[in-house]
């Protein structure tokens, strides 16, 4: 099943960038600034930031070492490492969870397609923050508009799938990435000397552990797996088409400090746009930042092109995301099933396409179903994968696969103390406490 159809990544830079390509988009952009205003704000960050380095980080190394042992898709994977067992179940898990996060992800970046193409059209004309939330409230009141570019974005998404590991992904993560963090430090100058500033970065990095509680600390550690793309497979997929010369302690420190990267600067340029142009941040939900940035952009020299230029990156980065989402279920599909890419790719993409409409009718459904993959579906899919990696493969696997053939063990014990130990318990833990909050 493996060899042939698989193909694998140009060299470790290919893996890289395609990996921070699934990590970097929407989660950043647009979901990490509203959780951390719906969660009081500095606690949110650095419950976030404790979960990347010691949950994250370890589970993005475990998927990539499954995914390269077995060189298959997660349940592929889990059903080669351990073989009959109910260890696959977590493979299927994390291809459910493919399904409905790419489902909403869809309408979320339908809204990008939206404010790209007013932009482009230079209708993004609203001077206050009512009428940016109008333009915004008007948006999400629109079935038929939302469908329509969700559907783009679907056909989008489903033709570089089509199209293979090689041809597809790997082409597209290479310029824009560096493109889109450019731009944010441009938007960091603008935002850092804006009125209100000091406001915005007060309550962005100041820790009130007493807004937190349990459910938002499970929030702050669903948005380290929804971020990373860890949880679900992806990382087990795209490592199963990287090569055994590679480090994979290296790639996943790059991928991690990117991804972290471009969450805090797109905190620190929402923030203290938002004090300066009067929102309540603990009211503002999934539409922060689409109400924020046009406001923003309008205010600028240049507004059309800024922002057009804006909303494109970030849909390049969206999709870079979504294509990841998609492979994990096409890989599944090839590889179990013996479909054809092109039949996996449009079969599973047409589903998740129609999965997506209830979200594009209800912005509570898609809040429901984001909740029910980022809090549930990836924190448990993740707490398994740390187990599986640090209690049932063999230590012997774990070393090899680990040092890979460079030979490098760097960091070994401290990953192997996380992964048995750390990030287990903490996701157990946090899950428990929510649960029994209720
Ligand atoms: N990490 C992506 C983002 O931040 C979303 C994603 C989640 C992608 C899970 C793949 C798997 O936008």
């Amino acid at each position: 099943m493996s060899g042939v159809s698989r193909g694998s990544w140009s060299g470790q830079v290919g893996f890289v960038l395609a990996a921070a390509g699934s990590a970097i988009g929407l989660g950043n952009i647009w979901r990490f600034p509203f959780a951390t205003s719906q969660n009081g704000g500095g606690a949110f960050v650095l419950v976030y930031i404790a979960a990347v380095v010691l949950v994250g980080m370890p589970i993005l190394i475990s998927e990539v070492l499954i995914g390269r042992s077995a060189q298959r898709n997660p349940v592929g994977a889990f059903r080669a490492l351990a073989p009959a067992s109910a260890w696959p179940l977590v493979g299927m898990l994390g291809v459910s969870a493919g399904f409905v996060i790419l489902s909403y992800y869809a309408v979320v970046a339908g809204w990008a397609f939206n404010y790209l193409v007013a932009a482009a059209g230079g209708r993004l004309t609203a001077p206050t923050t009512a009428g940016a939330q109008r333009v915004f409230d008007s948006l999400t009141g629109s079935a038929g508009r939302q469908i329509f570019w969700e559907a783009v974005f679907m056909v989008t998404t489903i033709v570089v799938v089509a199209r293979g590991v090689e041809a597809g992904i790997e082409r597209a993560s290479k310029i824009l990435m560096p493109l889109l963090f450019a731009f944010l430090l441009v938007l960091l100058g603008y935002a850092l000397t804006s009125p209100r500033a000091g406001e915005g970065l007060e309550f962005f990095l100041r820790p009130r552990f007493s807004e937190l509680g349990w459910g938002g600390v499970l929030s702050a550690l669903g948005q380290a797996f929804f971020s990373l793309s860890l949880g679900m497979g992806a990382m087990i997929t795209y490592g199963s088409y990287l090569e055994q010369e590679h480090s994979v302690v290296k790639a996943a420190g790059l991928i991690v400090t990117m991804d972290t990267a471009i969450a805090i600067l797109a905190g620190l340029v929402i923030f203290p746009l938002v004090f300066t142009y009067g929102l309540d941040p603990s009211a503002a939900g999934p539409g922060l930042v689409f109400v924020i940035l046009p406001e923003a952009f309008v205010r600028m020299p240049a507004s059309g092109f800024l922002a057009t230029l804006f909303f494109a990156l970030l849909l390049f980065a969206a999709l870079t995301s979504a294509i990841s989402l998609l492979e994990v279920v096409v890989a599944y599909l090839i590889d179990e099933l013996d479909w054809s890419r092109a039949t996996s790719s449009w079969g599973a993409g047409l589903v998740i396409f129609a999965l997506g409409i209830p979200s594009a009718l209800s912005g509570s459904f898609l809040g429901w179903a984001d909740w029910i993959a980022s809090e549930l579906m990836l924190p448990i899919g993740g707490l398994f994968i740390a187990v599986f990696v640090a209690w049932i493969l063999p230590a012997t696997t774990v070393r090899s696969e680990y040092e890979g053939a460079s030979g490098a063990i760097r960091g070994f014990r401290a990953w192997r103390f996380c992964v048995r130990f750390v990030a287990p318990v903490a996701v157990a833990v946090i899950l428990l406490q929510k649960i029994g909050m209720f």
